[in-house]
């Protein structure tokens, strides 16, 4: 039986209202001061406003070294950034949702041109074979992380998530998902890695421990702590990031063993079949973990809501909430409503502001 969707969650020490929340969405409006333009933060107000019961921001790059991996984005490192994002964590608890900040550090997906530090660093020197989007060349092979590489990007997320404390965000998320460097990390296609971080998962695993253990330290227990994980990456997306189910499940377990407050899996379908299985990522990932589990990917009305929450207990829209501000109330309503392209979200990366 399926959970209704506009019934209360108790996520940590936060009811959320319903079961519908903003999945994290890079918009690149930053200048130089790295924060987003006024619109890209009015847009996640809007969608509090709306009924979303969780928002959260746009990627958030975690130092001023070698994170970041598209123009335009965010930092919550300085006075005037957290000032910035408090506004936005005022408004959307003063309509009752909960706000959570999204961070990372691209690893080898990094632009070196537009990080002070003009560097790629990855596990391993092994670059993504195809090119880079933005750039329409190759991405440069990334220098292999030195021990002190791997303590200056830990403590990256740690200031990031102090300054989201200091900015009123409810929550905070390690974003582990995509191909960025957690996922690197985490994957034996892109960590060759013969240390105490390359080898067996286990091994694999240990930076991502170390940022939740870290990040856990500097946040309040009335805050949230979140990790999004999933199967696939930007770059190379024909390739499987973890073998088969087996090493699904054996991640999802050394996760379950870490301080955080929920899981989230991000899929390019809720529906589809992971890893040859009969069973979904959600599925699967439930099979191993009793954390509270979002999951995303494809869900775009109603009936996909509801079926997703057959497995999880909070869906998130990306492309659904971002270009819909009405999204939360046409689902309510049962309204038809088709999922949108990835065409259709670029307009996420122009200078349009979104209702
Ligand atoms: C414009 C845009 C930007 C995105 N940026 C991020 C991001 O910063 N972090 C992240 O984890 N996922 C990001 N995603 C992926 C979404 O969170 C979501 O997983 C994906 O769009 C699939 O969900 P959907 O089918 O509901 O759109 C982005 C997606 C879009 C459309």
């Amino acid at each position: 039986m399926s959970t209704d969707i506009f019934s209360p969650f108790k996520l940590g020490p936060f009811t959320l209202k319903n079961r519908l929340g903003v999945a994290p969405m890079t918009r690149m409006s930053a200048g130089p001061e790295s924060v987003p333009r006024q619109d890209v933060l009015d847009f996640l107000v809007r969608r509090a406003e709306n009924g979303a019961a969780l928002v959260y921001t746009e990627a958030i790059v975690t130092d001023y070294e070698s994170a970041q991996g598209y123009p335009g984005q965010s930092r919550i490192l300085t006075q005037p950034q957290v000032d910035a994002w408090k506004r936005v964590t005022d408004a959307i608890r003063a309509n009752g949702a909960v706000s959570v900040m999204q961070m990372f550090h691209c690893g080898r997906m990094a632009w070196p041109e537009i990080n002070p530090a003009r560097r790629s660093i990855a596990p391993s020197a092994v670059a993504p074979r195809q090119d880079n989007p933005l750039t329409g060349k190759p991405y440069p092979v990334p220098e292999a992380m030195s021990r002190f590489d791997i303590e200056h990007v830990v403590n990256g997320f740690v200031e990031t998530a102090k300054g989201a404390v200091a900015a009123g965000f409810d929550g905070v998320e390690v974003h582990g998902a995509h191909g960025y460097l957690i996922n690197q990390f985490l994957s034996s296609y892109s960590n060759r890695r013969e240390d105490e971080y390359g080898g067996p998962l286990a091994n694999r695993f240990r930076l991502a421990r170390e940022i939740l253990r870290a990040v856990r330290g500097v946040i309040p227990r009335d805050r949230l702590l979140t990790l999004r994980i999933s199967n696939w990456a930007i770059a190379d997306m024909e390739v499987s990031q973890f073998k088969d189910a087996r090493e699904w499940e054996e991640l999802v377990d050394l996760i379950d063993a870490e301080p955080i407050d929920a899981l989230s899996v991000s899929t390019y379908d809720f529906r589809a079949k992971a890893f040859g299985t009969d069973r979904t990522m959600a599925g699967l990932t439930r099979s191993r973990t009793t954390r509270p589990l979002m999951i995303c990917g494809r869900i775009h009305d109603r009936a996909t809501a509801l079926e997703a929450l057959a497995e999880a207990d909070i869906a998130l829209s990306g492309k659904s909430m971002l270009l819909n501000p009405d999204f939360v109330g046409h689902v309510r309503q049962g309204l038809d409503m088709a999922p949108f392209s990835s065409q259709e979200a670029n307009v996420a990366y122009t200078e349009t502001p979104l209702p």
